[in-house]
C-alpha cells in the first residue's frame, strides 16, 4: 500500500551545536533535501545546504532570539516569545518547516497567517536557544488552545513538552476560556496530554478534598468546578476521569467517586523536581 504521507525526503537537519535525524518528510526545497542534510541558522531559522553557506549566513545574521515580543522569562534559563504568523511569516514558515519532520500525521499549515506562535527557548549570554513551541489559532471556534506542539527531540523528555503544555493553559486562563489541543493527537502529543491532565486533575482534587476538611464541609466536586480551577475542557476533565476510573455510572447517573488516599499516593509517586511555569511572570493580555 501506499503511505499517506510522501517517504521522508532528507535524513539529517544540523541546527546550533545539535545534529537531529529527522522522523518524517518535510517540504523543504527538493534540491536541498537531496543532499540528505540541511543546515538552519538557530536563531532565524534560514536553511541552508551546505555548511559553507550556513557560515556566510552566519557571520552576517544579527539575530541572537525569535522574532516577536518576549512574554516570559523565568530565572531558571527558559523564555517563550509570542511570534505573530502574519508579520513574521518567513520566521513561522521556517518554524513549521522544521517542526514537520517531527510531525507525521498534522499537515502543519504553511499559511502560517492565521496562527500565532509561542516559542520557547534556553537563554544564555550568547543568545537564545530554540526547544520547541506550539501555534495557536488566533480565532479558534472550538477554543482549540493548540493547533501544533513540538519539542526539538534534542530536548525531549525533559519536561519541556508539559511546560509548553502548562503555558497554553495559563494563556487559556488568561482569556477566560477552557482550552484544548487540535485533534488528532500524534501517540507523543497524546501521551503528553494525559500525563499533564492526570497530574494536574489529581492536584486540584487533593486541594479540593483539603479545602473541605478544613472548613469541616462535604466535599462538592463537579466536572465543571474541576474545568474552571485547570482551565481543561470538560470532555477532557470527563475522559481523564473515566481513564483513571474515577466517574462510574451509579444509580442511573454518572458520578465523581474518589478515593482521596490513591490521590495523595499518586501525587506521591510523581513528586519530582519538574520544570513548573510561574504565572506570575507572563507578561501578556488577551486581545478581544
Ligand atoms: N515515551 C514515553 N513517555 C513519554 C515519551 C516517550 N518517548 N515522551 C514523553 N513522554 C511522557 C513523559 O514521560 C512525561 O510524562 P510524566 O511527566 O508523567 O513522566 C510526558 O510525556 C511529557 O514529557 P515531556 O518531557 O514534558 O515532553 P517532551 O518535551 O518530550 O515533549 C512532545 C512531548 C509530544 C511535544 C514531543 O514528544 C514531540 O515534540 N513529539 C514530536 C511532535 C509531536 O508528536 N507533537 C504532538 C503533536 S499532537
Ligand atoms: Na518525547
Amino acid at each position: 500500500p501506499k503511505p499517506l504521507t510522501p517517504i521522508k525526503n532528507f535524513d539529517e537537519i544540523e541546527i546550533g551545536r545539535y545534529r537531529l535525524k529527522t522522523w518524517y518528510f518535510s517540504p523543504y526545497p527538493a534540491q536541498l533535501a537531496k543532499k540528505g542534510k540541511i543546515f538552519l541558522c538557530e536563531y532565524c531559522l534560514t536553511f541552508t545546504g551546505c555548511k559553507t553557506s550556513l557560515a556566510r549566513h552566519l557571520s552576517k545574521c544579527q539575530r541572537r532570539c525569535p522574532p516577536g515580543n518576549e512574554i516570559y522569562r523565568s530565572k531558571s534559563g527558559v523564555c517563550i516569545f509570542e511570534v505573530d504568523g502574519r508579520k513574521n511569516a518567513t520566521y513561522c514558515e521556517n518554524l513549521c518547516l522544521l517542526a514537520k519532520c517531527f510531525l507525521d500525521h498534522k499537515n502543519c499549515d504553511y499559511d502560517t497567517t492565521p496562527f500565532i506562535f509561542y516559542v520557547m527557548c534556553e537563554y544564555e549570554e550568547l543568545g537564545a536557544h530554540l526547544v520547541g513551541f506550539f501555534s495557536k489559532e488566533k480565532n479558534s471556534p472550538n477554543d482549540f488552545n493548540v493547533a501544533c506542539i513540538l519539542t526539538l527531540p534534542c530536548y525531549q523528555k525533559r519536561g519541556f513538552g508539559r511546560l509548553l503544555i502548562q503555558f497554553s493553559y495559563e494563556l487559556s486562563r488568561i482569556e477566560g476560556k477552557h482550552g484544548t489541543p487540535e485533534r488528532p493527537l500524534s501517540d507523543l502529543g497524546l501521551l503528553s496530554y494525559r500525563s499533564y491532565w492526570t497530574y494536574t486533575i489529581m492536584e486540584v482534587l487533593n486541594k479540593l478534598l483539603e479545602d473541605c476538611k478544613n472548613k469541616k464541609a462535604a466535599p462538592k466536586i463537579s466536572l465543571q468546578s474541576i474545568a474552571n480551577r485547570t482551565c481543561i475542557k470538560v470532555d477532557d476533565v470527563k475522559s481523564t476521569l473515566i481513564q483513571n476510573k474515577m466517574f462510574s455510572w451509579y444509580h442511573g447517573c454518572y458520578v465523581i467517586c474518589i478515593d482521596p488516599e490513591k490521590i495523595q499516593a499518586f501525587l506521591e509517586n510523581k513528586k519530582k523536581p519538574r520544570l513548573e511555569i510561574n504565572p506570575a511572570k507572563i507578561r501578556w493580555t488577551a486581545t478581544k
